[in-house]
């Protein structure tokens, strides 16, 4: 900004008189003032904003931290203080500031709840911050906000913002194991980790401990599926299980060719775990 307007008083000092005697000293002065005022502003503003920059990256209070990872296509939300992780769907009490830490596991993403908060990106090898502070409980739509690949448009995530008591007790059901599985849905259990499901995905309290693809300890009691591509009912997660290319073409999620029948006790499992 200031260049440009270096050069325009230059070309301006440049151009021939028209025969008037040129004020040179009168337009000196006009020049030096209209650069070194924006420049007197913009050193101010800077020092007053150092502040507010360093109170950015680092929670204080009663904030709650929360550490969010963009992954191709999806969120993992862990809560490092209460021992908690999920995914897509993060849960925050209402009236308590969250300090967001953002990072990515491949690529560039952006992190935009827009009733919450401005685009903030998830960039790998970097970190980045941000507050979010619901004054009231709801659930938040949001989604990335940085093209990441093939199924960007399929990275929704969204905030339940709850009571400071139902968030409480979310975090309390969040913290235990999966529930041993009814009779019913061992069969899917037993499936579960006897597949190549358990290479990807983490349930708490059996051998799964993949981490490349969301946790599913409490799958069931999630909004959606796939990052809010399907909602989450149980003949969703059939279809979903049935093959997830068709649903979401390019996601690490391949299509086993599962029968019928492993579909059907694949999905009672995962859809009981609340
Ligand atoms: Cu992640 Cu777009």
């Amino acid at each position: 900004m200031q260049g440009l307007l270096l050069y325009m008083a230059a070309r301006f000092r440049a151009r021939p008189g028209d025969g008037e005697p040129r004020q040179v000293f009168g337009h000196r002065n006009l020049e030096i003032g209209w650069t070194a005022a924006p420049a007197l502003i913009l050193a101010v503003v800077f020092v007053l904003m150092l502040p507010a920059l360093r109170s950015a990256s680092a929670p204080e209070g009663d904030a709650l931290p929360v550490v969010a990872i963009g992954h191709q296509w999806w969120w993992e939300f862990q809560y490092p203080n209460q021992g908690a992780l999920t995914a897509n769907e993060l849960h925050i009490p209402v009236g308590q500031p969250v300090h967001v830490q953002l990072e990515s596991a491949d690529v560039i993403h952006s992190f935009w709840i827009p009733r919450l908060n401005g685009k903030t990106d998830l960039i790998p090898g970097k970190t980045n911050y941000l507050w979010l502070h619901a004054q009231e409980a709801d659930t938040y739509l949001g989604q990335c906000a940085e093209f990441c690949g093939i199924q960007h448009a399929w990275m929704l995530l969204r905030v339940v913002a709850q009571a400071p008591a139902d968030f409480d007790a979310w975090v309390a059901n969040e913290r235990q194991p999966a529930a041993a599985p009814a009779a019913a849905v061992a069969q899917g259990q037993q499936l579960f980790t006897q597949r190549t499901c358990i290479n990807c995905h983490t349930i708490q309290g059996t051998s799964a401990r993949g981490t490349v693809g969301p946790d599913l300890t409490h799958m069931g009691s999630r909004q959606t599926i796939g990052a809010g591509v399907l909602d989450n009912t149980l003949d969703n997660m059939r279809r979903w299980l049935k093959n997830p290319q068709a649903i979401k073409p390019g996601s690490n999620m391949p299509d086993f060719h599962l029968s019928d029948a492993d579909v059907d006790a694949l999905a009672a499992y995962l859809e009981g775990l609340k």
